[in-house]
C-alpha cells in the first residue's frame, strides 16, 4: 500500500488537478446535504476531503474521528478560502478511501482540553501531542537544542556524555538512587547535575566542555521544576566570571533571536545580591518593569510606625487615575500582612495629618515628578525577610496595575558564600564554589568564624524573575576545598567517603575554572511569548514531551511502581 504521495500541510494551488494519495488522522467530519467533509490532519498539517455519501455509504458508516484512514482523490480549488489554513486554498474530492485502523471514543476532548482534568491529560499524554500546542512546544525544543548544539560547537566546546550510573551530587535536593545487583546493599545515584564530572574533565585537560545533560532531582514540585530535566550545562578552563557572563550573553542573545526573534539588549545589567535583596526583595528579582522599593530615610510621625520597626519604604505607582487600583492596592496588602502604610494621592491620604510632616516639594520627588502616580509609603522591619514581603508585593503589585512587560534578563553576583540554617553552615551555591580572592585570605586565618560574611565568586542568570542560569568560579585548591567541606560540617571521613577523588584530582595540577549550567527547561518556558507584550512563562511540563505530574507520577505509564 502506498501510504502517501503529499501530507497534509504542503498542497495548495499548485496542485490542482493532481491525483494524490493521503494518509492520516480524521480530525473531524461534518455532513452536509449529500457530501461529507473531514478534514485530514497529520503531523504536517490539515486538508479538507470531500465525500460523496452514495458512494463511500459504507465507509462514512464506519469512521469515527481519530480513525486513521487512507485516500486518493484530485486536488480542487476551495470555492471559499480558509485563510487558518496552511492548504486552506484546495480541497480534495476522494476517490478512493480505506480506513487503516478505526479510533475508539476518545477518553478525553481535544478541543475543549481547559476543560479536562489534569490527571486525565497526563494519562493521555500522547494523545495531547495530537493538539498544535504541544507539538509545536516539542518543535520549539528540538530547534533551541540543535541550535544551541551549533552555537556552543562554533565557539570551540567539546560535547562531552558524562555517566548517570553516579555517586551523590550535593546540590541541595535529594538523590534518586539504583541499587546494584551485583553488590548488595549498595547504590548508585542518578546526577542532580554532572558538576564534578565536567570539573575533573578541565582536570584532564578539556578546554571547554560542553554538554545537554539529563538531571534528577527529589524534591517538592512547582510549575518550573521537574524531577527529571535538562541543563544546558558547561565549563571552561583559565577563565574568569567575565568569561562566562560574556559568552551566556551572546549565546541567550543569539538563542531568543533564533527562536522568537526577539531582539535582546546587547548588554545584561549585573547587580549585587545585596542590592537585588534592597531594590527588589528577591534574589530573583524582575527587572523588567521600574518600580523598585525605595527608602525614606525622612522620619515621619512616631505614630505610623509600630514598636521596633525601623524603616519607611515607600513606591511611586503609575494608577492612571484609576481609583478603585487603591482599593485593589489595599487589598493586596491586607493579603499579604503588610499592616502600616499610608497612601497619598493627589491632595488625598489615607491620613490626613501626613501632610504636615511631608509638603508637596518633598511629595513630588519621591513621586520622581510623575504626579499622576500614587505613593505608598510603608512601615516595616529593615530586613531580608520583610524586603522579601515587599518584593512578593511588587511582583503582584505589577499585575494589578498591569505594567506591560519586556524580557529584561540580568545577572546577579556576590552571592554570600554560606547561608546558616539552624547553626549549620550550608553552601549558598554548591561546596565546590570559590569565595572571593580577598575572602580566601579570611578563610585562611584560623581565627576567622564570621563565615557568613563571606562572599562568593557564583553568580545566577535570572530573566523576568525566572532562575535560568547558575554557575560559579571553582575552587581549585585541594585545602581550600577541604576547608571548606569542613566549614559546611564535614568530617575527615566523611569528605574522604564521599570526594576523595576530587580531593585527589586537585593535588595533581587543576587549572583555574568555572562554568555554569543553563535550566533548559525552564529557558523554552520563556518562549511562550505571544509578541504581545504578555510574557508570562509557561509550567515547564508543556515543553516536556512526558513529563512527571506534580505528585512525581508518570501516570501514563504507571511509574513509579
Ligand atoms: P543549579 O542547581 O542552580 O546549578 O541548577 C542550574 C539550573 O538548572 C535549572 N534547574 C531546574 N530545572 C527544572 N527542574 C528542576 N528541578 C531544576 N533544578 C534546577 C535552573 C537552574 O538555574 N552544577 C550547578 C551549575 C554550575 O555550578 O555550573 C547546578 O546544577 O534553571
Amino acid at each position: 500500500m502506498l501510504y502517501r504521495t503529499h501530507n497534509c500541510g504542503e498542497l495548495n494551488i499548485k496542485y490542482i488537478g493532481k491525483k494524490v494519495i493521503l494518509s492520516g488522522w480524521v480530525n473531524n467530519i461534518r455532513r452536509i446535504r449529500l457530501k461529507t467533509f473531514i478534514d485530514l490532519r497529520d503531523y504536517f498539517g490539515i486538508t479538507q476531503l470531500i465525500f460523496d455519501n452514495n458512494k463511500f455509504n459504507i465507509f462514512l458508516k464506519k469512521i469515527t474521528k481519530e480513525s486513521v484512514i487512507n485516500i486518493k482523490g484530485i486536488v480542487f480549488k476551495r470555492i471559499k478560502n480558509n485563510l487558518s489554513l496552511k492548504t486552506g486554498e484546495i480541497e480534495i474530492i476522494v476517490n478512493e478511501c480505506f480506513l487503516i485502523n478505526k479510533s475508539y471514543s476518545l477518553p478525553l476532548d481535544l478541543n475543549k482540553l481547559e476543560k479536562e482534568k489534569e490527571k486525565i491529560k497526563m494519562k493521555y499524554r500522547y494523545l495531547l501531542i495530537r493538539k498544535d500546542k504541544l507539538k509545536n512546544n516539542l518543535i520549539i525544543r528540538n530547534e533551541t537544542t540543535l541550535k544551541t548544539r551549533f552555537f556552543f560547537y562554533k565557539k570551540g566546546f567539546l560535547e562531552v556524555e558524562t555517566p548517570l550510573l553516579i555517586k551523590s551530587t550535593p546540590e541541595g535536593a535529594r538523590d534518586f538512587l539504583i541499587p546494584s545487583r551485583i553488590y548488595s546493599g549498595k547504590y548508585y545515584s542518578l546526577p542532580q547535575s554532572p558538576q564534578f564530572f565536567k570539573q575533573l574533565l578541565i582536570i584532564g585537560g578539556i578546554d571547554k566542555y560542553f554538554q545537554i545533560a539529563k538531571c534528577f532531582r527529589d524534591e517538592d514540585l512547582r510549575s518550573n521544576r521537574q524531577p527529571e530535566f535538562s541543563q544546558i550545562d558547561l565549563e571552561m578552563a583559565f577563565i574568569n566570571e567575565n568569561d562566562i557572563i560574556n559568552i551566556i550573553n551572546s549565546y541567550i542573545i543569539y538563542i531568543f533571536k533564533k527562536i522568537i526573534k526577539i531582539n535582546l539588549p546587547k548588554l545584561f545589567p549585573i547587580i549585587s545580591y545585596k542590592e537585588s535583596i534592597d531594590k527588589y526583595g528577591t534574589e530573583k528579582p524582575d527587572i523588567s518593569f521600574n518600580l523598585k522599593i525605595s527608602y525614606l530615610y525622612k522620619k515621619l510621625n512616631k505614630n505610623l510606625l509600630i514598636d521596633n520597626i525601623e524603616f519607611n519604604f515607600f513606591f511611586s505607582i503609575p494608577i492612571f487615575n484609576n481609583e478603585n487600583i487603591i482599593n485593589e492596592i489595599i487589598y493586596l496588602l491586607n493579603k499579604l500582612k503588610i499592616k502600616n502604610f499610608i497612601w497619598i494621592k493627589d491632595k488625598k491620604s489615607s491620613f490626613k495629618n501626613i501632610f504636615k510632616y511631608l509638603n508637596n516639594k518633598e511629595i513630588n520627588i519621591l513621586l520622581n515628578n510623575k504626579l499622576n502616580n500614587l505613593l505608598l509609603i510603608i512601615s516595616g522591619d529593615n530586613n531580608i525577610k520583610f524586603k522579601k514581603k515587599l518584593g512578593l508585593f511588587r511582583i503582584k503589585l505589577s499585575k494589578i496595575i498591569k505594567i506591560k512587560k519586556k524580557f529584561a534578563p540580568v545577572w546577579i553576583n556576590n552571592f554570600p558564600l554560606f547561608k546558616k540554617e539552624k547553626e549549620i553552615y550550608k553552601s549558598f551555591h554548591h561546596p565546590f564554589t570559590s569565595p572571593k580572592d580577598e575572602d580566601i585570605i579570611l578563610l585562611n586565618n584560623n581565627n576567622f568564624k564570621n563565615f557568613e560574611k563571606l562572599k562568593s565568586k557564583a553568580y545566577d542568570l535570572i530573566i523576568n524573575g525566572n532562575e535560568i542560569g547558575s554557575g560559579s568560579i571553582r575552587i581549585n585548591k585541594k585545602e581550600l576545598q577541604k576547608k571548606i567541606f569542613k566549614i559546611i560540617g564535614l568530617s575527615k571521613k566523611k569528605i574522604n567517603n564521599k570526594f576523595q577523588f576530587l580531593i585527589e584530582a586537585l593535588s595533581y595540577g587543576a587549572p583555574p575554572h568555572g562554568g555554569i549550567a543553563i535550566g533548559l527547561d525552564r529557558l523554552l518556558s520563556l518562549f511562550n511569548n505571544d509578541n504581545n507584550n504578555n510574557i508570562e512563562n509557561e509550567n515547564i511540563k508543556n515543553f516536556i514531551a512526558f513529563p512527571k505530574n506534580n505528585s512525581m507520577k508518570d501516570l501514563m505509564i504507571g511509574a513509579p511502581c
